[in-house]
């Protein structure tokens, strides 16, 4: 690589990413597609093909990275495992997360959790509903779907930010990781409570599918894998919300257009989450010597895997940067590829466009931004609002 390339890579800033990635992964896209960038210490992976062509090599881009902080703080998860090894956990939490149970038995649910949330201050005229509503609906519904029957939306959601910053613990903080160990031990108590009751009475949840399935897993199996869930399975749904009502409430003739036919909050959901990819990087290691858009990569060459880069790709989306629900029918990759497709993609769809947006604009008329504070945007690895205050006519 010529050195004033090296020297721009060197020049990427983790604070850059943060506030704004895409400018960035334009650049790398155009310029270096597979780049050694030393704040990330990995090679961040921008291009669609290229990530589409690795996870359909998942033998040669394993999931298994060494040295994971994310396998420190939970235990070695579906997600940080290859081959048979995953198929046999991954298989064992599945029938949950089938289109059939979530639309016979977990709909209704999420709807129920979302009418109470919004009881609770439609008579406000104003919120913040990435506070009072879309990370509370997240951390409640996915409580009900793992069957952690006691655990409080506030205990959900401090849970998994806990999981993600210790995932995330690179500047290996001790305060972050005291954090994350707590968190780690009360998910404990909460799994070995839900076992017992699994086991005396099974029913629709993760870990009830766990206990009883035809390979069941093991304790330790269950309590890393409800880590993943809980680190994984709230924030998304909670951003998607958020970015979609945002996109929304900013583009006046989406809003008539899927008020007038509320089949299109499926397209608002699904193009809210191409335009700002809730997980917007993962990790991979190579296990063997390869090529990938044109850079030779050695064994244990850790990659970044920028999904946020790949559905904005020019050479596959049309005005990449624009939100736009009518756009042509290409697959964006948000929920990834490859074996660890996302597990939680008819939960998420479900919770989303068919529950929290037409519910929110059915119940709160005139819901509008307010104009007393700024929205605010943040993140590269998960990326999301940070706020979303809003008032309607009451
Ligand atoms: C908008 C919502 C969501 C998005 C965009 C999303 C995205 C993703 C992505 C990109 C992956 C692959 C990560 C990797 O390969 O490293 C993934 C995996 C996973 N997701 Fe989701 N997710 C969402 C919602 C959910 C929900 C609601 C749940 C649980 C109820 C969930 C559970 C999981 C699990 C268990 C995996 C690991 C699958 C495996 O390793 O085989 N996700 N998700």
């Amino acid at each position: 690589m010529p050195a004033d390339q090296q020297t721009v890579l060197d020049e990427i800033l983790l604070s850059d990413l943060y506030n704004d990635p895409y400018p960035i992964y334009r650049r790398l896209r155009a310029q270096a597609p597979v780049a050694w960038v030393p704040a990330a210490n990995r090679y961040l992976v921008t291009r669609y093909d290229d990530i589409v062509h690795l996870e359909r090599n998942p033998e040669i881009f394993s999931a298994n990275e060494h040295g994971s902080l994310m396998t420190r703080i939970m235990g070695h998860t579906l997600l940080r495992k290859d081959g048979d090894a995953h198929r046999r956990e991954r298989a064992a939490a599945e029938a949950p997360m089938r289109p059939r149970t979530v639309k016979h038995h977990w709909l209704p649910l999420f709807q129920r959790n979302a009418d109470d949330l919004i009881d609770e201050f439609a008579g406000d005229g104003t919120a913040d509903l990435f506070q009072q509503f879309a990370g509370p609906l997240a951390a409640r519904n996915l409580a009900l779907v793992l069957g952690l029957r006691d655990a409080l939306d506030t205990d959900m959601q401090r849970w998994s930010q806990a999981m993600m910053d210790g995932g995330g613990n690179y500047a290996d903080d001790p305060v972050v990781w005291q954090r994350a160990d707590t968190a780690a031990a009360e998910i404990d108590d909460a799994v070995y409570a839900a076992v017992r009751h699994a086991r005396r009475q099974p029913d629709e949840s993760v870990i009830s599918a766990m206990v009883h399935a035809p390979d069941p897993l093991t304790i330790d199996e269950i309590r890393a894998n409800v880590k993943v869930f809980v680190g994984g399975g709230l924030n998304e749904p909670r951003d998607s919300i958020c970015v979609a009502t945002w996109a929304v409430l900013t583009h006046p003739t989406i809003r008539a257009e899927v008020e007038a036919d509320p089949a299109r909050w499926r397209a608002v959901f699904e193009e809210a989450i191409r335009w700002v990819a809730p997980i917007g990087m993962y990790p991979r290691e190579v296990t063997r010597t390869v090529e990938l858009g044109g850079v030779t990569l050695e064994p244990g060459s850790r990659i970044g895997v920028c999904l946020g880069s790949a559905n904005r790709d020019e050479t596959v989306f049309e005005r990449p940067d624009e939100f736009d629900i009518n756009r042509a029918n290409k697959a964006h990759i948000a929920f990834g590829g490859g074996p660890h497709f996302c597990l939680g993609t008819w939960v998420a769809r479900a919770q989303v466009a068919q529950v929290a947006l037409p519910t929110l604009f059915r119940r709160l008329p005139g819901l509008r931004l307010s104009d007393t504070e700024e929205v605010r945007l943040g993140g590269w690895v998960f990326r999301g609002l940070l706020n979303l205050p809003v008032s309607w006519t009451v």
